[in-house]
């Protein structure tokens, strides 16, 4: 592995993004030894002029709560004395030139012998500003060749707003760095279960004879969250669910559930294979959307009083292959709604001449819940123990927290960091890929742009519109009646 000097700069070093994700993520990297004292440095670049210090001191409460990992507090302070910051404007040589000096003689006193010039710039900033800050590094800061090394830039959706925009950025992205430098980041990619899919799908025997349309009736991937859009009501109103969680998280979540097996693991490999099945995808039909909107979104005062952005939506995609024609892939994700969870629900069909019939609870189900509580469970008929000969929906489960005891799973970002700095893009959305999903999302975006379709009201903390409902039970999927899976506690 390579070794020499690692920039790590982040840039709108002060904003949310930044603090939640980005500086933890590198903390918990930095704790586990993953990045090492000797050969790394971090900046953080923004507009206010703040100092080493006050920079450090907004980011230290988001990295650990120090009263209770007394174990943290020695590398915590160690881990803020590596950051940096640089002030300046997003769009000023002078700036960038500030930050490619200060990188750059970093990288002169940690020359080793093998001495050389990594620089990963973090993009934890508003889109708008991407293209002028990639032509300031691009221009300024790109790693000093005589030093070896590389340079690479990570950013975040959104990216634009509709096939149209989100081509634009790419294009005016892609004239300045190549695809293998840019690494956009869609964190679904980086969870425990979604990485586990690959493995999961093509490692197992069980899988591979009932992963289509002859066994599976319906998909399900869905999100939800128990809270509203506090605090991000302008952001929020300007994109919408669907671009919030669907167009990019779910749709990802989807790539994995329903590609074909990958000539080998290489990330061009499985890119290739994700690319497939969002371009078999056929346009969404008005019908199987279904869009809401929680009742007090409007409250909200960044939010227009006519708002028809919606904040719930369920949305039926298909997908026209050999594999898949006519398997429903319900997509379905919501805010302010009664609980928070995301899992993929893998409805099987009936047993043909089933002479338990009459007495069944539902169907066999495969579950994936990704969070909270990694687990996977199947749900099956078995007979109810005892002296009846009656039958009971039960499950075969494999709950994380249970089977792998003491394990920690590391957060998205944690691991998806790491994967750029070890230059390995599997987890990352290529330009076609990103291409190929807004294709699918963005004839129904503009529609509901022009208030073609409209979003339905829905109590806050509810299951959202019962419509959605209907539209599952019309898309095939069928509910088991009076059984939950219970979690085992430890
Ligand atoms: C972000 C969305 O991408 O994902 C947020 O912008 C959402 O609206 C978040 O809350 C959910 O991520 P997670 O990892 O908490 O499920």
């Amino acid at each position: 592995s390579e070794t020499g000097s690692l920039s790590i700069i982040v840039l709108g070093a002060s904003g949310d993004l930044a603090k939640k994700k980005t500086f933890p993520a590198l903390f918990h990297l930095y704790h586990q030894g993953f990045l090492d004292q000797n050969e790394v440095h971090i900046f953080g670049y923004a507009r206010s002029k703040i100092s080493d210090k006050e920079l450090r001191d907004k980011i230290r409460g988001y990295l650990i709560d120090e009263r209770k990992a007394y174990d943290k507090v020695e590398a915590l302070s160690k881990f803020l004395q590596l950051i940096k910051y640089v002030s300046g404007p997003y769009d000023s040589e002078e700036g960038f030139k500030r930050l490619d000096k200060a990188i750059s003689e970093h990288e002169i006193s940690k020359k080793s012998s093998e001495g050389s010039s990594r620089r990963l710039f973090y993009l934890a900033l508003p889109p708008s500003v991407y293209p002028p800050v990639c032509k300031m590094i691009k221009s300024w800061c790109t790693n000093k060749s005589d030093l070896g090394g590389w340079t690479r830039i990570v950013v975040e959706k959104p990216f634009g707003k509709d096939l149209e925009s989100g081509e634009q950025l790419s294009s005016q992205i892609g004239k300045l760095f190549d695809e293998p430098q840019i690494y956009r980041i869609d964190h679904y990619l980086g969870k425990e279960l979604v990485q586990n899919m690959l493995v999961l799908r093509f490692a197992n025997r069980f899988f591979l004879p009932l992963w289509n349309r002859d066994n599976i009736a319906n998909v399900q991937i869905v999100f939800r969250e128990d809270f509203g859009t506090e605090g991000r009501g302008g952001y929020f109103d300007e994109y919408g669910i669907i671009r919030d969680i669907i167009q990019n998280h779910l749709l990802q979540v989807l790539c994995l559930v329903a590609m074909e097996k990958p000539i080998s693991l290489k990330p061009e490999h499985i890119r290739d294979e994700k690319v497939k099945v969002l371009q078999s995808v056929i346009p969404i039909k008005d019908e199987e959307v279904v869009l809401g909107q929680y009742e007090g979104y409007k409250d909200d005062p960044t939010v227009p009083n006519d708002s028809n952005t919606p904040t719930f939506a369920t949305t039926v995609l298909r997908i026209d292959n050999e594999r898949w024609e006519g398997v429903p892939f319900i997509l379905k994700a919501g805010k302010a709604m009664s609980s928070k969870k995301a899992d993929i629900r893998i409805q099987f069909k009936d047993v043909p001449g089933d002479i338990f019939k009459c007495q069944k609870q539902g169907r066999n189900e495969f579950v994936i819940r990704l969070q909270p509580s990694e687990a996977m469970y199947m749900k099956l008929t078995v007979k109810q123990p005892g002296l009846e000969m009656q039958t009971v929906q039960s499950e075969l489960d494999l709950s994380y927290k249970q089977r792998y005891q003491g394990v920690s799973i590391p957060e998205a970002y944690e691991r998806l960091i790491l994967d750029t700095i070890k230059g390995d893009q599997q987890h990352f959305v290529r330009r076609d890929e990103l291409k190929a999903a807004w294709e699918i999302f963005t004839p129904l975006l503009h529609r509901i742009e022009k208030g073609e379709l409209k979003s339905i009201p829905y109590k806050a903390g509810s299951r959202g519109p019962i419509e959605a409902d209907e539209l599952l039970k019309k898309a095939g999927y069928i509910q088991t009646h009076g059984y939950i899976w219970i979690p085992p506690t430890l």
